[in-house]
């Protein structure tokens, strides 16, 4: 297996795209490709991987990780090509999974997919929370019934599909938890060696699915920034490919459904504000590409949904270079909070999180951990839904915002819950009063 840093920089906007694509695969000599150019094609309109910071161009049919010039790479359509060849309509026949954007999607072939039968979550009117905030219209779109329970099944299965398809065999990453919960299982359906670096203190259910699928796991007194430090040192050692948050393309993909989804489930019709739990951002930045994307093919009118990147109190480097009006954050010294999968001092993309928000005109906000746990229980006692203190925290930034006015009554309003509570059974410590055998209520 050759270094998976190498990175060719090819100038697809110069017209000699094909022609630098077919140098560049047979210059990167990566790993034997698996089934890669067998079966039956996606239709996929992937073009080429860009630079959003420095604009290189990059073939994306072999390995490339970041830019040369340390940014992350994002996936750019043929969107002239989807256009003729898929119209809205076609969806409706389609299977309720991420898959049926599969023109929007990297993939190539349909043997290299692997998928648990993942997307198409629900979005569900809170209408006892929206009376009791003064809202018309809050909906919550729930990630909590996706396989694995978090929304990071989207990013694996796009991510490990890719990788299956370029040939990795073997794969590690730094994660909060459930991102490396995800990559395992889905890592595990597609037969690649996974290798999981987590914080000693993520949540044990997540180290459990790990070491279920048969993952390499590795856990850190430290922070996810630490864990990413190790897997750095170790990919530059034995070459392996790294899945480390925005350090390849792919993952953003399957988070960017998120955002196909609930402009097909509100009939193409955006909501005016979508919140967001924001750690390393990858979902809010996926979401804004896929709108991005919708606007592009003229599916979508050219108002976009305020983007509300919210964060917890005790970790928001981004709801800081917000209000200061900086383009990047600072690194979060001895950040906490008991929203574990936020807690992300300083992510690789954080000039495209707030790219997003300002560009969005919407806004980034923090929630205490006290904030969350009052908005966890009356989502699950108001509107019987048990979400993660991630997806909370996003009740507690709706409560804000409308009692200072930066949210209205008449905006339509969505809130990404992007976990299932039950993933997080420590969170909440009752203790319900205990019968006698012969007692009787
Ligand atoms: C439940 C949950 N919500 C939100 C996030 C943050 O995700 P992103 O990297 O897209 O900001 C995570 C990341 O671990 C998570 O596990
Ligand atoms: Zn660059």
């Amino acid at each position: 297996m050759t270094n998976s840093n190498t990175q060719i920089n090819i100038d697809v906007r110069a017209g000699n795209g094909a022609r630098a694509k077919a140098d560049a695969a047979a210059n990167i000599g990566v790993q034997e490709k698996t089934d890669a150019h067998a079966g039956r094609s996606t239709n996929t309109g992937i073009d080429h991987l860009y630079c959003p910071r420095c604009g290189a161009g990059y073939a994306y049919d072999s390995i490339v990780q970041l830019c040369r010039c340390g940014s992350p790479l994002l996936v750019k359509y043929d969107l002239k090509k989807v256009g003729e060849s898929l119209k809205k309509f076609d969806l409706t026949a389609r299977a309720p999974d991420l898959w049926r954007y599969k023109e929007l999607l990297p993939v190539e072939y349909e043997d290299n997919i692997v998928s648990l039968g993942e997307g198409f979550t629900p979005v569900l009117p809170l209408r006892k929370l929206g009376a009791a905030t003064d809202i018309d219209e809050l909906y919550i779109k729930d990630e909590g019934i996706i396989p694995t329970g978090t929304f990071k099944a989207r990013g694996a299965a796009v991510g490990v599909s890719k990788a299956k398809e370029l040939g990795v065999r073997t794969l590690i990453m730094p994660t909060n938890g459930n991102a490396g919960a995800a990559w395992a299982i889905y890592g595990a359906r597609a037969g690649l060696n996974v290798k999981i670096v987590m914080p000693k203190d993520a949540p044990a259910i997540t180290r459990n699915e790990c070491a279920a699928a048969n993952a390499g796991l590795y856990l850190v007194d430290g922070l996810i920034s630490d864990c990413g430090k190790i897997v750095a040192r170790s990919v530059s050692v034995h070459g392996w490919y790294d899945a480390s948050t925005l350090k390849e393309p792919y993952r953003i993909e399957g988070k960017k459904t998120m955002g196909l989804e609930i402009a097909e489930q509100f009939g193409w019709e955006l909501p005016d504000v979508i919140l967001y739990p924001t750690g390393g951002g990858v979902g809010l930045i996926g979401i804004y590409k896929a709108l991005r994307e919708l606007r592009e093919l003229g599916w979508i009118g050219k108002r976009l949904p305020r983007l509300v990147a919210v964060q917890a109190e005790g970790c928001a480097p981004i709801v800081k270079a917000f209000e200061e009006g900086r383009t990047e954050s600072v690194f979060w010294e001895n950040s906490h909070t008991l929203a574990f999968g936020i807690n992300v001092p300083k992510a690789l993309g954080d000039f495209l999180v707030l790219e997003a928000i300002r560009e969005t005109e919407g806004c980034a906000v923090a929630a205490s951990d006290d904030e969350i746990l009052a908005a966890l229980s009356e989502l699950a006692a108001g509107e019987g839904i048990f979400v993660c203190p991630e997806g909370a925290a996003l009740y507690a930034a709706v409560k804000k915002l409308r009692s200072k006015g930066w949210l209205g009554k008449r905006d339509r309003i969505v809130m990404l819950n992007t976990g299932a509570g039950i993933k997080y059974p420590d969170t909440l410590n009752f203790s319900p009063p205990y019968l006698d055998l012969d007692q009787t209520l």
